[in-house]
């Protein structure tokens, strides 16, 4: 049996030439925000005309199912997606669709739940946890130096630098603009002290194998992620909820008035419908307990993020 870490266990089995990711599309496996509703795209759109950018680059696209919706609710807008799988042969001819984040842009960059599956290490009693092929765990080496000045610094049990650097060159690759790092986060304070790795399959909950079968994600250390935006030039930091942001960018889960019901069944039942994703999208319990870090480059956040 071989042994590995989970950073090297999760990369591969994620990334690796048989990864998860190398074949599967997000959205056979769970549901993000970005499946639920278009209206998630609205408020993503409402921030890019707020902040005057007309680029919008969705990094860790999926299938393109966020550019899709910014496509159809504006034409003008240029949609780049940065994504490792192949092209979806029914994407918009309008997006682009590359590998790696391009560099020197003036844009909006979004990523949804993309910070989560950047691959990182597990501690538990002083020593690195390693993992088979079949999911078993044992203690492994002692930590590297690098990793214990991140956990004394920020917390936990697992060691975020390599999101930090994920972020960190992100944001550097913005020359001008705005980056949003949307995902199930958590901060020093509230840092949990058992690991959150996780993994999911076919919609459902599975424990954590790293043979390419399923999804593996760990909660993100957002304040840690937010320092690394300011270290890579982020001049504007907004750290918030999801609930929060979409709603200061105008999403209103409010029920549709029932005059309207009478007046005209069908568009009652449309509204209603958008009202219950809209409410999806902002339950605090959910995904609206989600965490937004906002970063700008060079411009300011809108005044209306609050
Ligand atoms: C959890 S999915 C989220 C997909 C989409 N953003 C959504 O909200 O549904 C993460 C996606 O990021 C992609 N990904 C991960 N690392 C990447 C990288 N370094 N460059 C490009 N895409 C990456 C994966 O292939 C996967 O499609």
């Amino acid at each position: 049996m071989s042994w590995r870490t989970w950073r090297e266990a999760m990369t591969d089995a994620l990334y690796g030439p048989a990864g998860f990711y190398r074949t599967a599309a997000p959205v056979d496996h769970f549901r993000t925000s970005v499946h639920i509703s278009s209206a998630f795209a609205r408020g993503v759109l409402q921030l890019a005309r707020l902040t005057g950018l007309r680029t919008i680059v969705d990094l860790g696209a999926g299938r393109g199912e966020l550019l899709e919706s910014l496509a159809a609710l504006d034409s003008e807008l240029t949609l780049v997606a940065v994504e490792i799988r192949e092209r979806p042969l029914e994407l918009s001819e309008r997006i682009e669709w590359v590998p790696t984040m391009p560099t020197a842009i003036q844009a909006m960059v979004v990523a949804n739940e993309w910070l989560d599956n950047v691959p990182l290490d597990v501690v538990e009693n002083g020593r690195l946890v390693e993992v088979s092929h079949r999911g078993v765990e044992r203690p492994g080496a002692e930590p590297s130096l690098r990793d214990n000045v991140w956990l004394a610094e920020w917390g936990g049990v697992e060691v975020g630098h390599p999101r930090d650097e994920a972020w960190e060159s992100v944001v550097g690759r913005l020359e001008r603009g705005v980056a949003v790092a949307i995902d199930y986060g958590h901060v020093r304070a509230a840092r949990p002290k058992e690991p959150t790795l996780a993994a999911y399959r076919d919609g459902r909950m599975v424990s954590p194998v790293p043979d390419g079968s399923c999804d593996l994600t760990a909660w993100v250390a957002m304040d840690a992620v937010a320092a690394a935006g300011v270290r890579a030039g982020a001049t504007r930091t907004l750290l918030t909820t999801q609930r929060e942001a979409l709603t200061a960018l105008g999403l209103d889960g409010g029920r549709p008035p029932l005059e309207l019901a009478t007046a005209d069944p069908a568009a009652y039942l449309k509204a209603l419908a958008r009202a219950g994703e809209v409410g999806t999208l902002l339950d605090p319990n959910g995904l609206g307990g989600f965490s937004w870090l906002v970063q700008a480059k060079g411009i300011e956040l809108p005044v209306e993020l609050g």
